[in-house]
């Protein structure tokens, strides 16, 4: 006689058997599911170890894993076990940024991001550093400066003395953060920013020399977002990134791979951009992470949760059938693991255009049952080759 958990985290495998014993309550939202194995499991902790996101992706020569919001780790301790039991790696949200790290020149807030890192370590997971440079986190204190001179000390020794607190510690660090926006007309495309400004065009450069010194064994990566979709807008940015990354190594900076955001929109085209964006980095040698995984469907009309879901899943299917067969790739976060905690549910800066309707863009929902995002995710990295 099976226990009702083992019945359950059976019946996963098996949705036949488990929909006709079970009856209709558990089949809620599977008429529209995009997905081969249907959300029926009445728990998070039915699909820990060999069915957890972490299980099928290692299987598959992945690293599957999420960002997350340091206070509610600490705080929510089923969420701490369903962040153990599936991610392989971790990345701080906000708190390894500027404005969290640096309240003041003289101060550097490294409690939260090493309880993270303690917390990944106690549970075997790695740890990704984001970000070292961002144009959206920079302290009041270090705009009121007016010496460039100052602020690009600043900047070499910011980013000298967090590599080293970290140095053979985390698996990469994302150390430019969204550097590239042609609608600001710079040379190169790059984005005019805080960093730009005052350390000068060769901003990037330097943090990736500063990083590889302090800290030799970390991935060294750029990330971005806006690379995604089949359109013309991503294609433009594809091509500027990629021709800042081949001057990049054609000058000898040491960038070890790029990270693609994966903000998507729910019903876009994803498909050959991204894959051919994706085979340019292996074809340099770059590995590439998806970093930062959801799908939005603020834009969508329809209010019904199932055809919302389907949708949603659907959207990630696509953009995972064309970015996971690249051997390139070796990590998939998404942008948070619960729809509880989403940035997309303004726990940040995110707005939404339908302010009463909230996101649903991540594998597990608000009470940490699994979605069809998390079948559409682990049916993904089942259909990829072992790279
Ligand atoms: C977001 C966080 O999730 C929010 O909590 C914060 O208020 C703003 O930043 N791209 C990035 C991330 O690289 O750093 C952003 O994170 C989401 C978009």
């Amino acid at each position: 006689m099976l226990s009702r958990r083992e019945f359950i985290a059976k019946g996963t495998e098996t949705a036949v058997s488990i929909a006709t014993a079970a009856g209709a309550g558990l089949l809620a939202g599977c008429a529209n599911s995009a997905t081969s194995h249907p959300p029926m499991v009445s728990s998070f902790r039915d699909l820990a170890g060999s069915r957890s996101l972490r299980a099928h992706a290692h299987r598959h020569g992945l690293i599957y894993g999420s960002a997350v919001v340091i206070p509610i780790v600490q705080k929510n301790t089923d969420f701490a076990d369903l962040l153990s039991e599936q991610c392989g790696i971790l990345v701080p949200s906000n708190e390894l940024k500027w404005v969290a790290l640096r309240p003041s020149r003289d101060t550097f807030n490294f409690g939260p991001p090493d309880f993270l890192y303690d917390f990944a370590q106690r549970n075997h997971m790695l740890m990704r550093g984001h970000n070292l440079c961002w144009h959206e986190s920079v302290p009041t204190w270090i705009r009121k400066i007016d010496n460039k001179d100052e602020i690009k000390q600043l900047f070499v020794d910011h980013i000298t003395t967090v590599c080293k607190h970290y140095a053979g510690k985390l698996q990469s660090w994302d150390v430019v953060n969204e550097a590239i926006d042609p609608n600001d007309k710079l040379p190169g495309g790059l984005r005019k920013s805080f960093w730009y400004d005052n350390v000068g065009p060769d901003y990037i450069d330097l943090a990736f020399q500063t990083a590889r010194t302090a800290d030799p064994n970390a991935k060294l990566t750029y990330n971005d977002y806006g690379v995604e979709g089949d359109n013309d807008g991503d294609a433009v940015k594809r091509r500027l990134i990629l021709e800042m990354v081949k001057g990049m190594k054609s000058r000898g900076v040491p960038i070890d791979a790029i990270g693609i955001q994966s903000h998507l929109n729910a019903g876009e085209k994803y498909g050959q951009g991204v894959a051919d964006f994706i085979e340019a980095f292996h074809q340099m040698g770059l590995e590439v992470y998806l970093t930062e995984l959801d799908v939005n469907d603020d834009a969508t009309v329809s209010n019904d949760l199932a055809g919302r879901d389907a949708i949603i899943a659907k959207t990630y299917t696509e953009f995972l059938q064309a970015a996971l067969p690249n051997p390139a790739v070796k990590q998939v976060l998404t942008w948070d693991l619960s729809d509880r905690f989403t940035w997309l549910n303004g726990l940040g800066s995110h707005r939404r255009k339908q302010p009463n309707r909230l996101e649903r863009p991540l594998p597990f929902d608000a009470d940490f049952k699994p979605t069809d995002c998390f079948y559409a995710l682990r049916d993904s990295f089942d259909h990829r080759k072992r790279a």
